[in-house]
């Protein structure tokens, strides 16, 4: 395989080692980074699709907006993505109408058909060249999962209003998966692409984006930079991904997962330009059963390229500190080759999706903060749509327009009906809060660390994560995470410390590259690590 690879060190391109096509298919979108105080509007953080959706949707209103992001744009899970846009959304809409009602899961699928809408309008409106396409996509069955599912969410989804055909089977797969659900009228583009294109409307219209630029302290009245620079606003939206400005009341309500994703050669046109999705192995985990997703993207005249995900778990669970990946990306691969005719793989790499308890987005007004800070988070693996909706939805809620999605999305709602699993994940950071205590922590030599790979170490009954470079060159950070505390663990695959208790990660020199962590790791040389006698 051609792997392509990222100088993982700093995260201004992608948040990992490995990139994926979308990266290595147009040039950094890059803006100078902020060298003044400024004042405005509204303030965004975050330059990824969320970020990029709301600042476009503000200077489409003639508001004054300026737009910060720590990396160049799109180097978060943006770049990362898949780029589904989908009504078919990851949750099945018969959960959907248990955990909401048939009302407003009628408003959710309201909401991501107008997400969907919004996109094609605004891609024809720009003129932006960014591939974007509507096309069919098929839902079929797990093995693990039952008969009747699929039958429960025809009837579902038809009843939220989504146009739903039962189809005798799955077309362009080698197998046969006997019926499927088409939805018709889902879509696809190149998510760099689309952002670059958003990008240069919101300059014309007044707003100013600024990269390298990292938002160290974020309140009610603005931001201050990591290089001590300020920005006073009215209004204040965090779209990180997972909020950096919230400690706990969001993140005690969502959970992390890495997912994995293959990019193959498939013979131009031989397959039909769809989107394709198993309903997910219910063994595995019945709350979020990992489930496959696919597509076809150009490559050249030749070729098209097969993107095919899957493979989930939760961020820093045994899969990922075993050093598993690689198991991973065989197992991600055997299946795809099973269903699709792919040639060379040509890229892999993994990203994060938030999880809410309930499997629906957090868009709106900060819990327990003032009423003009504002977070997007807990994508649900539908990201384009979710960071589509807040464009709208904050829009609406800056400019005092009634929205009638609000109270669904409101970051301060609680539904009961996933209490179970929010308590179980509650339990599972506490259980890693009291793992990372020194009594629990396994001992390691420094000698023992190979090359490209990360331990924890203990130095002086102090916990350090140390990563061995392609030099030989040992790196030190501290081991706790600088969110709540817990115990980071190794990254093998893209060569970063991942927190396990709510997702944040960091680069192997430290600097972090996913909230909820807004700090970088201490980092220390290999000459402290002498003075400490154990070298
Ligand atoms: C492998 C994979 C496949 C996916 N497939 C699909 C799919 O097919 N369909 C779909 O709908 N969704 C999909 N998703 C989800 C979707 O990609 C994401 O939900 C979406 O891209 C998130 O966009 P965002 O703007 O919220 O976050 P991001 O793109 O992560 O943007 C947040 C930005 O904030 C910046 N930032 C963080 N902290 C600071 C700070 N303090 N100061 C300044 N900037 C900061 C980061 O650098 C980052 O660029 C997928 C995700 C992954 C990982
Ligand atoms: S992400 Fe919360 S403690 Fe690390």
């Amino acid at each position: 395989m051609n792997r392509k690879e990222n100088n993982a060190e700093d995260g201004n391109i992608t948040s990992g080692k490995n990139i994926s096509n979308w990266t290595d298919s147009v040039s950094p979108i890059v803006f100078k980074p902020l060298a003044e105080d400024l004042e405005t509007d509204v303030v965004i953080v975050g330059g990824g699709l969320a970020g990029i959706s709301i600042a476009y949707c503000l200077t489409q209103e003639g508001r004054k907006v300026i737009l910060v992001e720590d990396g160049y744009i799109g180097s978060g899970e943006t770049g990362r993505t898949t780029a589904h846009i989908v009504t078919a959304l990851d949750n099945r809409y018969y959960s959907l109408e248990k955990i909401f009602g048939k009302e407003d899961t009628q408003l959710i699928a309201e909401s991501h058909k107008a997400a969907i809408d919004f996109i094609e309008n605004t891609v024809k409106k720009e003129k932006i060249n960014c591939e974007f396409e509507r096309l069919n996509g098929y839902l079929f069955l797990h093995s693990s999962d039952e008969k009747e599912s699929l039958g429960k969410e025809l009837k579902a989804a038809s009843r939220a209003g989504i146009k739903v055909i039962d189809t005798e089977h799955v077309p362009g797969l080698l197998t046969d998966e006997g019926r499927c659900i088409c939805f018709p009228e889902q879509a696809q583009f190149h998510p760099l692409k689309y952002l670059k294109g958003l990008c240069a409307i919101i300059e014309q219209k007044g707003g100013k984006i600024f990269t390298e630029t990292h938002a160290a302290k974020i309140d009610h009245k603005g931001l201050t930079t990591k290089t001590g620079y300020t920005i006073k606003a009215n209004h204040i939206v965090v779209a990180t991904n997972s909020p950096v400005n919230d400690k706990y009341a969001v993140h005690l309500k969502q959970k992390a997962f890495r997912t994995y994703v293959i990019a193959a050669l498939v013979k131009k046109d031989s397959l039909p330009k769809a989107l394709w999705w198993d309903t997910g192995n219910q063994k595995e985990s019945p709350s979020f059963p990992p489930y496959h997703y696919v597509r076809v993207e150009t490559y050249n005249d030749q070729y098209d390229l097969l993107i095919s995900g899957g493979e989930d778990h939760q961020t820093g669970d045994e899969k990922e500190t075993s050093h598993a990946e690689d198991k991973i990306y065989i197992s991600l691969e055997a299946w795809t080759r099973k269903h699709f005719p792919i040639e060379e793989i040509k890229y892999r790499w993994s990203g994060q999706v938030m999880e809410p308890m309930d499997t629906i987005a957090y868009i709106g007004r900060n819990p327990l903060d003032r009423d003009n800070v504002y977070i997007v988070s807990g994508d649900s693996g539908n990201g384009m749509t979710h960071c589509t909706i807040a464009g709208i939805l904050i829009t609406d809620l800056i400019t005092g327009r009634e929205n009638k999605w609000k109270d669904i999305y409101s970051p301060s709602r609680f539904t009961l009906q996933k209490s179970n699993h929010f308590f179980k994940e509650a339990m599972y950071t506490v259980m890693n809060l009291i793992k990372s205590s020194p009594d629990h922590k396994e001992l390691v030599s420094i000698a023992s660390i190979k090359t490209g790979e990360g331990k924890i170490v203990e130095l002086k009954e102090k916990p350090y994560g140390v990563f061995r470079d392609d030099e030989n060159l040992l790196h030190f950070v501290s081991a706790k995470c600088t969110h709540l505390g817990c115990t980071i663990v190794w990254n093998k695959d893209e060569q970063t410390w991942d927190c396990p208790c709510h997702g944040s990660r960091f680069t192997y020199k430290g600097k972090v590259v996913n909230g909820p962590a807004n700090k970088d790791l201490e980092a220390y040389s290999e000459l402290y690590a002498l003075e400490q006698n154990k070298l």
